[in-house]
């Protein structure tokens, strides 16, 4: 009786059933991704910073630099990424799901299987976190150097499923020059930090020369400044268009390779 007493106080005490199905998960997403050498997310709490423009525009950058590249479009609801190639609508009953290749860059995101992309996608949370589980249990992403994924602005359901589930190599933040952007990214950061993913750095897009807002996320959370991308008509105008601006404009091409230098650096 004493010595079961005794064994029974050695055991561990029993974890939530709900952490030991994230453990679960997670496992099995680090196994069906184990042909992938870096997953990194491109990440900000506020919205509209140019999160997409710069996760669609480091996807071609490192293709130019001869990596095979992924693009995960992360915002479920909301899908941009598609949206920005010019991929809505591109259906494929495969299943496991099969990413469409655009230029060489391997692609998921909701709005390929949404016929009209002017249709809102309204999901409440636990079906938004089931989508990424998708993407990243079940679809053939197969050998991979990046997989970039694109983040929705916040710091609830799609941002927090990919930290619980995904082995990032870490976050890029995009912050703007404005105290409103560089306050919320900073949110995110702490987030990505309390959760134990690693910050790689910020990015300031929309900047007018020296980097304000991107200094304040560097300074708060204590990592890098990556790199600037100007602010500049012509960016938004090529995107409208479904044009890459880095394969387009010189001057844009050499700031996304100069903050790719240091990423991959
Ligand atoms: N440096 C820039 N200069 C000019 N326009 C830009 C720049 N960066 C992004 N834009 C434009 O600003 C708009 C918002 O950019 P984007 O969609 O990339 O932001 P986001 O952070 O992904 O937004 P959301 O939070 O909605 O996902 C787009 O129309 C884009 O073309
Ligand atoms: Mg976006």
């Amino acid at each position: 009786m004493e010595e079961e007493q005794a064994h029974k106080d050695e055991m561990p005490r029993q974890m939530h059933p709900s952490i030991l199905q994230v453990i679960e998960q997670k496992k099995n997403i680090r196994q069906k991704l184990a042909g992938i050498k870096h997953k990194i997310g491109i990440y900000s709490a506020k919205g509209g910073v140019g999160k997409t423009t710069v996760a669609v525009n480091t996807a071609y950058t490192l293709r130019n630099m001869g990596y095979k590249v992924g693009l995960l479009d992360a915002d479920i609801d909301c899908p941009n990424v598609a949206l920005f190639l010019g991929i809505s609508g591109t259906f494929s009953d495969e299943y496991p799901l099969k990413p469409y290749e655009k230029d060489g860059i391997k692609v998921l995101s909701t709005a390929m299987y949404v016929d009209d992309e002017k249709k809102p996608i309204i999901w409440r949370g636990p079906l938004v976190g089931k989508m990424v589980r998708e993407f990243l249990e079940n679809a053939q992403w197969g050998e991979l150097d990046y997989l970039i994924i694109d983040l929705s602005p916040g710091t609830s359901d799609a941002p927090l499923s990919i930290i619980q589930l995904l082995d990032l190599d870490g976050f890029v933040l995009v912050t703007t020059p404005q105290r409103i952007a560089s306050v919320n990214t900073i949110r995110s950061g702490m987030m990505a930090k309390r959760l134990g993913v690693a910050v790689l750095g910020v990015v300031e897009n929309m900047s007018r020369g020296t980097p304000t807002g991107a200094k304040q996320v560097a300074d708060a959370l204590g990592c890098d400044v990556l790199g600037t991308i100007s602010l500049d008509e012509k960016l938004g105008e090529l995107s409208d268009a479904n044009k890459i601006p880095v394969n387009e404009d010189g001057k844009i091409r050499e700031e996304f390779i100069s903050i790719l230098k240091r990423i991959t650096g």
